[in-house]
């Protein structure tokens, strides 16, 4: 080969490797398989490795330097990078929205941006003629430090920008962050490894970028947004912030989706509510929401005072995080036996709520993070996640604090418990002796997902098996109305609902009741298989080892749960008393081969034919789904007598209501 065609073939090597990964890592939306792009990826690096003086800088495969580095240098910022004004309520942004619009002279709704407040660190990332140059830290917002070889191993952060019509000096600023699944998986690892966690994704990400070996920073998961400019040369940009963002969009930045341009104060709280139901769901952690006056001409008359815009403001979550005193650790029975410590604290509010209790896991994270009683602790409660210690203020470990002891009897029916070396949580080994865990078990049986008994709380079940009057899950099909109205705050009417939704739950789904004998390692998912793959209940509780592994899903652990407990006479009991008590379910046809597959519905209203329940199982029968709420993903919405807001939802949405007969039709 000629210089000049190894020339051409690495620069149209290196254009479609940085094709793919633009493709890859800031769409999310792959347009060649992995086999593919990494044939290339070695294509390109044999071909350097023959030319090694026609290696660049800006290479795909120069993403990670060798050499560590002895410290960071520093960069000045050439505009500093500040910070931003916290609210923590809606009055605060009320005033914030009034003081811009009093300011500007404007009496209009002023539009807004609205962004995620990603928690991670703030990055600048310089570009010049298109090309990655540099990137620093913010540091004191001044002067920060030189972590370019660093942010070049991030594979979402492009080496060139794409199209042309960029400024010939473009300072791009962002969040690096790290994914909460990237973090749990890097955790994992390091726990295997015997090194120090991280404690949160934030910690982590600051950890990763701060290596001084690009190599290790190159293997942790990062990623970043990109949600503001610093200084520009040699080019134009928009009006807007918000065009400015799709703006660094179409070069090839990666800028967060959920943005969203809303008009005037309110649309800015819808969309802080919004965000924070779906905080939990989203894959990357957030602490608030950032509102930024849309138009720049309007940002540069506002301007900033001391060392934040006038013109944005973070709105803040509750605080996740909060110090407070452990009083004492008890231990809790799970449904499978799992011995869980639970510190009793000093009330504190956090997240929103006063929150008395933590778990603590288990006894390898108590002494992984050396918890004692007495000690004063970060709790941490996020979202609908059971609170827990984060970890123990040892300065503030100044009196006699107690050691914790994992008990050698199991606190409720005093049997032994059990820790295998193998696994990280000790057992009572007391089985359905336990009254905790057959308290736990009924509860399970109970609950949403499995027979989805409405009215049987937690506490009602606390109170019968208080009472003596079960012992097990069949147990709820003797009971009578006499027996419920003995107990406190049982009235008559809730008698009769509570005994109506135990004789609805007699028609049931076959992965439900799967789902539903608290079998260990067997979730949702796995029920369904296992209900698909065997198809009755005789064939399932049959099965050997063998044939149990032989379901998607199931391995040798999971298989070995399900032998132990249908070996065991008193499940076969209650399985027998179940089924007895009249409990049944559809026909399992093969999945693919029924009517509704792919079909979502909701039903509402009281039917005349059917009781909900019924409905759900039989709509479920023929693989089809039934969800709780409408949205656009549902198929269709059955409507009964009454039906009420889910009616209203779906004429919003023009999804198509039917009435009972069809649905009665539908299911012959
Ligand atoms: S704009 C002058 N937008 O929050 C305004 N910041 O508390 C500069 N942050 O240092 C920041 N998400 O690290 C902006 N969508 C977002 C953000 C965001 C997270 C961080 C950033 C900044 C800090 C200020």
């Amino acid at each position: 080969m000629t210089k000049k065609t190894v020339l051409s073939k690495l620069e149209t090597l290196r254009a479609e490797i940085n094709e793919h990964n633009y493709h890859y890592y800031v769409c999310d939306a792959p347009i060649i398989p992995d086999a593919e792009f990494d044939k290339l990826f070695r294509s390109l690096e044999a071909l350097e490795a023959d030319h090694p003086d026609l290696i660049t800088e800006d290479s795909p495969t120069q993403r990670v330097g060798s050499k560590p580095e002895a410290g960071f240098s520093e960069i000045q910022h050439e505009l500093p990078m500040l910070s931003l004004n916290n609210a923590f309520n809606e009055d605060e942004v009320e005033k914030f929205a009034r003081r811009a619009r009093d300011r500007l002279k404007y009496s209009e709704k002023l539009t807004y941006t609205c962004e995620p407040k990603l928690d991670g660190l703030a990055v600048s990332i310089v570009y010049k003629k298109g090309q990655f140059h540099r990137a620093a830290t913010r540091g004191d917002g001044y002067v920060g430090e030189n972590i370019t070889r660093n942010i070049k191993t991030i594979l979402s952060v492009p080496l060139q920008l794409r199209g042309q019509d960029y400024p010939k000096w473009l300072e791009v600023r962002g969040e690096v962050y790290m994914p909460k699944r990237g973090f749990l998986n890097l955790n994992a690892q390091m726990a295997k490894l015997g090194e120090r966690q991280f404690a949160n994704p934030r910690n982590a990400a600051a950890g990763s970028l701060r290596q001084l070996n690009p190599q290790i920073t190159a293997e942790r998961p990062l990623d970043i947004y990109c949600y503001s400019i610093g200084k520009i040369s040699g080019g134009e940009l928009p009006e807007t912030h918000h065009a400015m963002l799709d703006c660094l969009k179409k070069w090839g930045l990666r800028v967060c989706p959920e943005i969203k341009v809303v008009s005037g104060v309110n649309a800015c709280i819808d969309f802080y509510n919004d965000i924070a139901k779906r905080r939990d769901q989203l894959p990357y952690e957030i602490d608030g929401v950032v509102y930024k006056v849309d138009k720049i001409q309007q940002q540069e008359k506002l301007g900033f005072v001391s060392r934040a815009p006038r013109w944005a403001i973070a709105h803040k979550f509750p605080a996740q995080e909060a110090i407070t005193e452990i009083e004492n650790v008890e231990f809790q029975v799970g449904r499978t036996g799992a011995i869980t410590p639970v510190a009793r604290l000093t009330p504190i509010f956090v997240g929103g709520v006063t929150v008395s209790n933590a778990t603590l896991h288990n006894m390898d994270e108590v002494k992984r993070k050396d918890i004692r009683i007495g000690d004063v602790v970060i709790v941490r409660r996020a979202g609908d996640v059971i609170p827990e210690v984060v970890s123990v203020i040892k300065e503030k470990r100044v009196h006699i604090t107690k050691k914790v002891q994992l008990p050698k009897h199991c606190p409720i029916c005093k049997s032994d418990i059990e820790k295998l070396e193998s696994e990280a949580i000790a057992r009572c080994t007391g089985g359905l002796v336990c009254a905790a865990q057959r308290r736990e078990n009924i509860k399970h049986f109970a609950s949403r997902k499995a027979m989805d008994i409405d009215g049987l709380g937690d506490k009602l079940i606390d109170q019968l098996v208080n009472d003596n009057l079960i012992h097990s899950s069949a147990d709820l099909y003797a009971l009578t109305a006499d027996q419920f109205m003995s107990l406190e705050r049982m009235g008559k009417k809730s008698t009769d609902n509570v005994l109506k939704a135990i004789e609805d739950s007699k028609l049931t789904a076959f992965n439900r009741f799967i789902y539903g004998l608290g079998i260990r390692e067997v979730g949702e998912a796995t029920a369904k298989h296992l209900a698909q793959h065997f198809k009755t209940l005789d064939k399932l509780m049959a099965a050997e080892q063998d044939a149990l592994e032989a379901v998607s899903d199931v391995g040798p652990i999971v298989a070995a749960h399900l032998v132990a407990f249908f070996k065991q006479q008193h499940n076969q009991d209650i399985i027998t008393s179940l089924v007895n008590a009249g409990l049944h379910w559809p026909k399992i046809v093969a999945q693919e081969n029924l009517p509704l597959a792919g079909q979502t519905f909701v039903v509402t209203g009281t039917l005349a034919a059917l009781t909900r329940e019924e409905a759900k199982a039989k709509i479920e029968g023929l693989g089809g789904k039934v969800a709780g709420s409408v949205s656009k993903k549902t198929t269709a919405l059955v409507a009964g007598e009454s039906a009420g807001s889910k009616l209203l939802k779906a004429r919003e949405l023009g999804v198509t209501v039917h009435n009972e007969k069809w649905l009665l039709d539908l299911l012959g």
